[in-house]
C-alpha cells in the first residue's frame, strides 16, 4: 500500500508519495518499547522530529557551537565546476532533505536551463517538512518536477523510485546516527539499489578536539537540551506514554573508544512511568540513549564506499577539515 497524491504549492502542484502506512503506528509502538525494555534503554533518534522537534534542530544549527551545518554548507556552495556531475536530467535524491536548504545552494550553482531538466526527490520522515521546503524551492527555482517522497529510509530504501540517472544527497552526517553494522547495512542497501552511473554525496563529520565536539552538543542556551528533552513528548505522541520531560536531565560526551558523541537522557530521581500495560521502572542516574553521532576519519570514507561497493572520486573538506563531503560513483 501506499499513499501518492499531488499537492498545491504555491499554484504549481507536486507529487508527494507518502510510504509511512506500511510501517504502521503498531510497529512504531513496538520500535518504542524493544528499546525502552532494553538494557541500557535507548530511543531512535528518528524520533526527535514531530514538528517542534524540527524546529529545535534547525535552532542548533545556527548556534555558535554547533559548527557542522555551517562547515558543510561553505562546503557545498563551493562546490561550483569542481564536483564532477552532469545535471543534465539527473534525478537529485535527497535523504532527510528536512528543509532543503542545503540542496538549494547546490542547486544555486546549476544554470537555469540544467535546472529545469533536473528532478528534485526530497525524502523524509517528515511530511510538513517536505510541502514546507517544496514550496520555497519552487518560488525560488525554475525546477519543474519534485516527488516529495515520506518514508523511514533506514528501513525502506529499496522504495526510492529508478527513474533514471540518480544523485543521492545525504548531508548533514546523518549517517553518523547509525553504529558500525547500521552503518554498513545501509551503505550496503544503498550501494545495491544504485545502478552504473548513480552517484553519492555523503556528508561526514570528522574527529576532532574533544571540547569542540562536545561543546557542540551542550551549547550555553540549552537548545540541544530541550531537543533531546522533546523525544519524550514525541515518545508521549506515539504511543500512550507519561514521560515528564522534567525528571530527566541532558547528558551528551563523547565516547573515545567509539569515536561518537553520545547523548542521553538521565533519571533525576526514580520514575515510573506507564506505556499502555506496561510500566518502566528509571532508577536515578540511569540514562535513556537517545542519540549517537559518530565522527568519522579517512579510513572510514573508504571503508563506506568499499561496504557499498562504491567508488571513492572526490573528498571536499573545508580548510580545518572538520567536515568532509565525499563523492562516490558507481561504476
Ligand atoms: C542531524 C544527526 C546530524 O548528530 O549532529 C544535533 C543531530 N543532535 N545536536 C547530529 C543533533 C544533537 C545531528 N544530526
Amino acid at each position: 500500500m501506499n499513499f501518492t497524491q499531488d499537492i498545491r504549492v504555491d499554484n504549481e502542484s507536486i507529487e508527494l508519495i507518502n510510504y509511512l502506512p506500511n510501517i504502521g503506528i503498531n510497529n512504531v509502538r513496538e520500535e518504542i518499547l524493544e528499546g525502552l525494555r532494553a538494557t541500557p534503554k535507548y530511543l531512535s533518534p528518528k524520533f526527535f522530529y514531530d514538528g517542534k522537534g524540527s524546529d529545535l534542530f534547525e535552532q542548533i544549527t545556527h548556534l555558535k557551537e554547533y559548527y557542522p551545518t555551517r562547515t558543510e554548507k561553505k562546503i557545498i556552495s563551493s562546490l561550483g565546476e569542481k564536483l564532477d556531475v552532469s545535471f543534465k536530467n539527473l534525478h537529485v535524491i535527497e535523504l532527510g532533505s528536512g528543509d532543503s536548504s542545503k540542496i538549494s545552494l547546490l542547486f544555486n550553482q546549476i544554470s537555469a536551463d540544467e535546472l529545469k531538466t533536473v528532478t528534485y526527490f526530497p525524502v523524509d520522515i517528515s511530511q510538513s517538512a517536505i510541502e514546507k521546503s517544496a514550496s520555497e524551492l519552487i518560488q525560488q527555482f525554475s525546477l519543474k518536477n519534485i516527488t516529495g517522497i515520506v518514508v523511514d529510509f533506514f528501513h525502506q530504501l529499496k522504495l526510492i523510485p529508478k527513474p533514471g540517472r540518480r544523485l543521492f544527497c545525504f548531508f548533514g552526517s546523518t549517517i553518523g546516527n547509525f553504529d558500525t553494522s547500521q552503518a554498513r547495512g545501509f551503505m550496503k542497501q544503498l550501494g545495491n539499489t544504485m545502478q552504473s552511473g548513480d552517484s553519492l554525496l555523503l556528508g561526514m563529520d570528522m574527529v576532532k578536539n574533544i571540547s569542540v565536539l562536545e561543546s557542540a552538543y551542550n551549547d550555553d542556551k540549552g537548545v540541544t537540551e530541550e531537543f533531546n528533552k522533546n523525544i519524550l513528548s514525541v515518545v508521549n505522541n506515539l504511543t500512550d506514554s507519561d514521560f515528564s520531560t522534567s525528571g530527566f536531565e541532558h547528558y551528551a560526551f563523547f565516547n573515545v573508544e567509539k569515536s561518537r558523541i553520545e547523548m542521553h537522557l538521565k533519571a533525576l530521581k526514580d520514575v515510573e512511568v506507564n506505556l499502555g500495560s506496561e510500566k518502566f521502572h528509571i532508577s536515578k542516574g540511569e540514562t535513556i540513549h537517545t542519540e549517537n553521532s559518530c565522527k568519522f576519519n579517512l579510513d572510514d570514507i573508504e571503508r563506506f564506499g568499499m561496504w557499498a561497493g562504491l567508488e571513492t572520486v572526490q573528498v571536499f573538506n573545508d580548510p580545518n577539515k572538520w567536515f568532509s563531503l565525499v563523492y562516490y560513483k558507481k561504476n
